[in-house]
């Protein structure tokens, strides 16, 4: 008889999914385009992905993408639904192919522009909770350095900086990485360059970015690529339509999928200590 014992391998809970964290600093530089392109693209790749609107108190993601839902985090922030329930389908939910599950953020409710530590605090553990169930998690934040942005993109795996060629964005976007790294210094960081007409530009942007926290803050972060101003953005979120759907071929969309592609090798992210 054999005596050996066969070790039969507990089964293994599912990781949670990689959180990533869309920030700015300064507003209307195209996070919220960006966030949910950039769920679509996953979710066409095969991933699980959950899209949360992180901007709390003046959301829009529903807008861009034309849907209007019936609970969101105000319901759940006033306990009326749990996160989980709040989850709405985009385009038949996370299990369908192309599809992917939306936490809708609330429509200019002063108090959730303003939420307090711990508000802030349940959120976050939420997504964290949440993030089991998926491949991914997009979280598309608010402009501003608040605490409550400054804690989303802390506690995020990986937060995505998107900046334009322009100084105030490049400053914003300066002053929240600045933060977010005294937060947690071990953030890891990508820089994104959106509307940018030629590679002269986005390579301005960059270097703006990898200059500034070289000298002052030790590290250099993430290439995390480039989106050309394109006017099928415009006219796309105007009909409030997916790009992929509404223009497959522009040429944002294959900036997008450039971008997609550096976000799951994990080269959008990483940060290297300036020499
Ligand atoms: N690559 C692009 N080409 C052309 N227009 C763009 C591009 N990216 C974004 N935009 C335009 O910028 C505007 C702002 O985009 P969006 O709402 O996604 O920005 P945001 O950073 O989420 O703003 P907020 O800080 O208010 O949340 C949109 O109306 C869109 O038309
Ligand atoms: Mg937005």
């Amino acid at each position: 008889m054999n005596n050996s014992t066969t070790i039969v391998p507990f089964p293994a809970r599912k990781p949670p999914g990689r959180v990533v964290a869309i920030a700015s600093g300064k507003g209307g530089v195209g996070k919220t385009f960006i966030a949910v392109s950039l769920a679509r693209a996953l979710a066409e790749q095969g991933e699980r992905v959950l899209l949360v609107d992180g901007d709390l108190g003046l959301s829009n993601i529903d807008i861009q993408l034309g849907v209007q839902p019936d609970l969101t985090l105000a319901h759940v922030m006033d306990g009326e639904a749990t996160l989980a329930e709040a989850v709405m389908r985009i385009a038949g939910g996370a299990a369908s192919p192309g599809g992917f599950d939306l936490l809708p953020g609330s429509h200019g409710i002063a108090s959730f522009a303003d939420l307090g530590e711990r508000d802030v605090q349940r959120i976050a553990a939420g997504i964290s909770a949440l993030s089991f169930s998926y491949d991914r998690v997009i979280v598309d934040l608010a402009a501003g350095i608040g605490h409550a942005m400054l804690k989303l993109a802390a506690d995020a795996d990986d937060v995505l900086i998107v900046a334009l060629d322009e100084p105030a964005s490049l400053t914003d976007g300066y002053a929240f990485v600045k933060l977010l790294k005294s937060r947690r210094p071990a953030a890891r960081i990508g820089v994104l360059a959106n509307r940018v007409k030629n590679k002269k530009e986005s390579d301005r942007i960059h270097q703006s970015f990898a200059r500034a926290c070289g000298s002052y803050l030790g590290f250099e972060p993430g290439c995390a690529g480039a989106i050309h101003e394109d006017q099928a953005v415009k006219t796309a979120l105007r009909a409030q339509m997916l790009l992929s759907r509404h223009a497959p071929t522009s040429t944002a969309l294959g900036d997008i999928e450039t971008v997609t592609h550096l976000v799951r090798s994990g080269t959008a992210f990483e940060t290297r200590v300036a020499a």
